[in-house]
């Protein structure tokens, strides 16, 4: 497994080893969730390159970037295990050297939920991931559906500036309760955590409303409001039932729906979703 700090080692090996190459952008600190992407990439290409990097840009100002929680040596030999080929773990400043000064914005879908929620935040993630498109140039790229709308924002990224390359969302890996793996999920205090999976369960809730004919997206949205707010330890940020491509709000959810919410519990900003679409 090359591991390597600079872009131009990344483009060498990139260059080097011929046939198919996946990859998976990660922030690090691995987790069972991360490592689903790294499997799925390393069966469906010839080389497997996984990026490491908090990438300061797509954290507001008072948010975690410093607290972030981080871990190389264990990353690495996570990957190793899996025969990753590459790992590109670059410090900031080979990133975003100064005076760097050019942006990606996904105008439309980066602006309600999270976005509404962490302004600029889709900009940063936008932003790094073209530059890692660019960087490893993969034929495919993995993301997990727990970032629902970040998966949202790279697809239409893609559409609109031709990258050649194939999107592949990965399921949302869970603990055995329920809760959606992240690697924030280390800020929950054991009393927190016990309190975590009434996220999912605010999911489940609406999803069993909506198989059982409740196709109104107001409806949803209080099923699921009314599930979080019956937990002491959790504030409610927001939560949507929105159109899967557009993400705006829907008061028909007849013809599918994504589900998601925000939630605070203790210093932990927690997000999940739930994709639901009528069988064909
Ligand atoms: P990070 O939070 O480290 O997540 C890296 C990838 O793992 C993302 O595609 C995310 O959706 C996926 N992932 C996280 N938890 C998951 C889970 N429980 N099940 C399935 N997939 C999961 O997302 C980012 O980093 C960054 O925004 C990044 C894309 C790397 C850009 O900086």
């Amino acid at each position: 497994m090359h591991v390597v700090q600079t872009v131009s080692e990344v483009r060498r090996i990139r260059r080097e080893l011929t046939g198919s190459w996946g990859l998976v952008p990660t922030m690090g600190y691995l987790h069972e969730g991360h490592l689903s992407l790294v499997r799925r990439a390393r069966v469906e290409n010839d080389h497997v390159g996984v990026s490491i990097f908090v990438n300061p840009t797509q954290f507001g100002p008072n948010e975690d970037l410093d607290t972030y929680p981080r871990d190389l040596e264990r990353d690495l030999s996570l990957l190793r295990e899996l025969n990753v080929d590459l790992v590109w773990a670059p410090p900031v400043e080979e990133v975003y050297p100064p005076g760097f000064q050019t942006y990606v914005t996904v105008e439309e879908v980066s602006k309600p939920l999270e976005g509404a929620a962490r302004p600029g935040h889709f900009r940063g993630v936008a932003t790094i991931v073209a530059k890692l498109f660019n960087i490893f140039q993969p034929d495919r790229a993995y993301f997990g559906q727990k970032d629902a709308q970040q998966v949202v924002v790279i697809r239409q990224m893609v559409r609109d500036l031709n990258f050649p390359l194939e999107v592949v969302v990965c399921p949302t890996v869970r603990e055995p309760d329920g809760l959606a793996m992240s690697s924030r999920n280390v800020y929950l205090t054991p009393e927190q955590r016990a309190a975590a999976p009434v996220l999912y369960k605010a999911l489940c809730a609406a999803r069993d409303a909506w198989k059982a004919g409740e196709h109104d997206g107001e409806q949803l949205r209080r099923i699921m409001r009314s599930v979080l707010d019956a937990e002491p330890l959790a504030q409610t940020e927001y939560v949507s039932a929105a159109d899967p491509t557009t993400l705006v709000e829907l008061g028909d959810a007849s013809r599918g729906v994504l589900l998601s919410m925000a939630v605070r519990i203790g210093k932990a900003r927690l997000i999940d979703n739930m994709l639901l679409l009528p069988k064909e």
